[in-house]
């Protein structure tokens, strides 16, 4: 049996706009091992980047379980939940690596102190920063500012920097998304050799059907049960 690194159980989320309250995700379960990939589809506005979200504690949900590693975090256990922030931010310091739709860089630092800083962050060291550019194919903009380069060059600082700091668990939100197909399968290749390097979890949201057959599992958000 593999070992478990992510159990999601009961998972609720609703959002509210004016009186109305619209189920975003409802009573969802999953289960994630060491080394294992998983794939989240489904149609614009079904919940993707609100469950990757979830599942590094930037955003809470209305109900349920969620263990990552040994931290357990449970809706119904007010109590231990006291120090929930703390237990996430740590977790996102050293284990969880995200890529999200608008990468997460500081603006006052170039590109590669960007990775260097991510990678200390996490205990890592970092002298191989420049190589992990390098091989995501921004090698030659690592002195360049976040504002300098383009949205897709961004993506890929971000990538670098979660490899970086090699954590258990990688959550991508579309991390080809503004990437034409040639360096879209680059990226593709290196996230997955790494994956299977460190063994650690990946889970990908995606809307690109052939990179989600490339994953273990795949989970389909569109085919939520409704409320
Ligand atoms: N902070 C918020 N307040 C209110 N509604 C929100 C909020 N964040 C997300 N939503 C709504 O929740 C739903 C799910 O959004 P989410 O961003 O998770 O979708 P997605 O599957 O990632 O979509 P996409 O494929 O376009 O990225 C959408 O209907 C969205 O409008
Ligand atoms: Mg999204």
């Amino acid at each position: 049996m593999v070992d478990l690194l992510l159990a999601v159980r009961g998972l609720n989320k609703q959002f509210r706009s004016g009186t109305q309250s619209v189920s975003v995700l409802s009573d969802l379960s999953l289960q994630l091992g060491r080394g294992e990939s998983l794939a989240l589809t489904g149609r614009s506005g079904s919940g993707k980047s609100t469950l990757l979200n979830i599942l590094c504690g930037l955003e809470k949900p209305d109900a349920g379980r969620i263990q990552v590693l040994e931290e357990v975090f449970d809706s119904r256990k007010p109590a231990g939940s006291r120090q929930a922030e703390a237990r996430w931010a740590a977790l996102r310091r050293r284990q969880i690596g995200v890529v999200f739709q608008e990468a997460n860089l500081m603006p006052a630092l170039s590109l590669l102190d960007n990775v260097r800083l991510r990678a200390r962050l996490a205990g890592q060291a970092d002298d191989k920063c420049e190589d992990w550019m390098e091989r995501l194919g921004i090698g030659e903009l690592a002195d360049r500012y976040p504002d300098q380069v383009s949205g897709g060059q961004r993506q890929r600082a971000a990538l670098a920097m979660v490899f970086a700091m090699k954590p258990a668990l990688i959550l991508a939100d579309e991390p080809t998304g503004s990437l034409d197909r040639h360096t879209a399968e680059a990226v593709t290749r290196q996230l997955f050799d790494l994956q299977a390097r460190h063994g650690c979890g990946l889970i990908l949201a995606t809307h690109d059907a052939e990179l989600a057959t490339r994953c273990n599992h795949h989970l389909d958000l569109g085919h939520q049960p409704e409320t």
